[in-house]
């Protein structure tokens, strides 16, 4: 069961870095980065879904599915491993909508800077947003064989 709730752990962590990433490259785009930068609550949205929702989540996945699938250490509570599971991630969801819905309220205004730089921003933003899905696709596979 420890391999079990540990792929589901580390699957759900894969798509929060999916979306944690997209955020990421979407958020240095030229006028929606001149809004986003008006409120804390995108940076602090775009930062809990990647490090609860991908770091995080992806740390307790290898934990159950390394340690705890190991058979020598059986699963304590499938029950207690299933709700946990539940919970952090409806927690993370409707944080993460929550921020976005504070963000949107509190940004209001628009703001210019350096068009080239924030050109190169993009660019880069959207060159590590496609390695990560390259990645994120390569450990899915490899998961499900
Ligand atoms: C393609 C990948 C990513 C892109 C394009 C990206 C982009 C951004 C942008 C545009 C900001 C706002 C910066 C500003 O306010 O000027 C930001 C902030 C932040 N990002 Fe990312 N990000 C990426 C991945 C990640 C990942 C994987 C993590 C964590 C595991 C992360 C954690 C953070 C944190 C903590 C902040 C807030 C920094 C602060 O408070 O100053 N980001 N990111």
């Amino acid at each position: 069961m420890g391999k079990t709730l540990g792929v589901k752990f580390l699957k759900a962590s894969l798509l929060y870095f999916i979306i944690g990433v997209t955020m990421g490259a979407i958020m240095t785009i030229g006028s929606i980065y001149d809004f986003v930068i008006l409120s804390k609550l995108f940076e602090r949205a775009h930062a809990h879904i990647n490090l609860i929702g991908w770091v995080s989540l992806s740390i307790i996945g290898f934990i159950y599915y390394l340690i705890l699938g190991n058979p020598g250490k059986p699963l304590y509570s499938e029950r207690l491993g299933n709700m946990g599971f539940w919970l952090i991630n409806i927690g993370i969801c409707a944080e993460f909508i929550a921020l976005l819905i504070g963000g949107y309220a509190q940004a209001s205004s628009f703001q210019a800077g350096n068009y080239v730089i924030k050109m190169l921003i993009v660019i880069f933003a959207f060159v590590m947003m496609i390695g990560v899905y390259f990645s994120v696709y390569n450990i899915y596979k490899t998961l499900n064989r």
